[in-house]
C-alpha cells in the first residue's frame, strides 16, 4: 500500500469518526434547544391566555354582570373567553392546542380526555409541581405538551363552582345542576393544557444537521486536496526521484545527475546525505578500479 493511500485512509477514518461524534453531539444539543424554543413558545401562549382571562374578569364581567341575572352570558367567564380566543387563534395555527381540561367541568366540552386526565393526576398527586411536560403522539405527529395546574385559589370561584344553590340561577338554568360543582378551595380541578407540534422543531434540527455535515465534508475534501498536493510536492515526488536515481546507480550507471532538493527540511537533508553517499561510493569504485 502506497504512502498516499495510507495517508488518505487514516485521514478519512479520522474524519468519519470525528463527523459521527460531532453530528451526534450537535443533534442532541440542537434537539434540546428546539425543545426549549417550544417551551418558551408555550410560555407566550399561556401568557396570552392568562391576559384574555384577566381582561374578561376585569373589563367584561363588571359591564355585563347585571345582565347575567336575567340571562347568563358565558362571554363573562374567563375560561370561556380564553378558550374562544384560542379557537380563533387556531385559524392561523391549526396545529396548536389549548384546553382548560377539568375532571368535573361546568361545560362538558371542557371534560378532560384520558390523556389529559393522566396529566391532571400527576399535578394533583404532586401539588408542588408548576407544570408537567409530555411528548405525545397525536394524529398529525408528535406534540410537545405542557400542562399547568388549574387551582381554585379564591373564595369567589366557589360562588359558581361549589353548590348549585349558591350559583346564579341563570347559570344553573343554562348549565344544569350536575356539572362543575363540588370544587374545593385550593383543589387542583384540572389543567391548562398546551400542545405545539414537534414536527417543525425536528425539521429544523435535521436541516441544521445536514448543513453541518455538508459544510464539514466540503472543508474536509478541500483539506484532503491541499494535503495531497503538498504530499506529492514535498515528499512523494522527491522520494520517487531519489529512489529512481538510487536504482540506476545501484545498477552501475554513474552518469545519473545528482538530485538537488533545495530547502532546510528533512527531504533536503536526506538528498544531501544521499548525494554525499553516492560521491563516496563513486570514489570507492574509482579507487578499486585504479
Ligand atoms: C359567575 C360564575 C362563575 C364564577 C365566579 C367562576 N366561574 Fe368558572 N365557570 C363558570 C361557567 C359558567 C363556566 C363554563 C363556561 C363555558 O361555557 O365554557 C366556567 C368554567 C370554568 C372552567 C373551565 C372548566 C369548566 O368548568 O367548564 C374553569 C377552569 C373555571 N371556570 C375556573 C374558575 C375559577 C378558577 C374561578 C375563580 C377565579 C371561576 N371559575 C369563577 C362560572 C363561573
Amino acid at each position: 500500500m502506497g504512502l498516499r493511500l495510507k495517508f488518505n485512509l487514516i485521514l478519512a477514518t479520522c474524519f468519519i469518526v470525528g463527523l459521527l461524534a460531532s453530528s451526534f453531539v450537535f443533534y442532541e444539543v440542537s434537539k434540546q434547544n428546539a425543545l426549549e424554543r417550544l417551551h418558551s413558545q408555550i410560555g407566550v401562549l399561556r401568557a396570552q391566555a392568562l391576559a384574555v382571562r384577566r381582561y374578561t374578569s376585569e373589563e367584561i364581567r363588571p359591564l355585563l354582570s347585571d345582565m347575567s341575572d336575567v340571562q347568563f352570558l358565558p362571554q363573562t367567564v374567563p375560561s370561556f373567553s380564553a378558550q374562544t380566543a384560542f379557537a380563533n387563534f387556531r385559524d392561523h395555527y391549526s396545529d396548536f392546542y389549548y384546553k382548560e381540561a377539568v375532571l368535573n367541568p361546568t361545560n362538558p366540552s371542557d371534560l378532560a380526555t384520558e390523556w389529559e386526565k393522566g396529566l391532571i393526576d400527576r399535578l394533583r398527586d404532586n401539588t408542588s409541581l408548576k407544570e408537567v411536560v409530555e411528548i405525545r403522539e397525536a394524529d398529525g405527529g408528535p406534540q410537545y405538551t405542557v400542562a399547568f395546574p388549574l387551582a381554585i385559589k379564591s373564595e369567589g370561584c366557589l360562588n359558581c363552582h361549589s353548590t348549585p344553590d349558591k350559583a346564579p340561577a341563570s347559570m344553573v338554568a343554562l348549565y344544569g345542576e350536575e356539572n362543575g360543582f363540588g370544587w374545593q378551595l385550593n383543589e387542583i380541578v384540572g389543567a391548562q393544557i398546551f400542545s405545539v407540534p414537534l414536527k417543525v422543531a425536528e425539521e429544523q434540527t435535521w436541516e441544521s444537521l445536514q448543513f453541518l455535515v455538508g459544510a464539514m465534508s466540503a472543508i474536509f475534501l478541500a483539506l484532503l486536496l491541499i494535503i495531497n498536493m503538498m504530499l506529492s510536492r514535498m515528499v512523494l515526488t522527491p522520494v520517487i526521484k531519489m529512489a529512481e536515481i538510487a536504482e540506476q546507480v545501484s545498477m552501475g550507471d554513474s552518469s545519473q545527475p545528482e538530485y538537488v532538493h533545495n530547502g532546510s527540511d528533512e527531504i533536503a537533508s536526506m538528498s544531501q546525505s544521499f548525494n554525499r553517499m553516492r560521491r563516496s561510493l563513486d570514489n570507492a569504485m574509482k579507487m578499486l578500479e585504479g
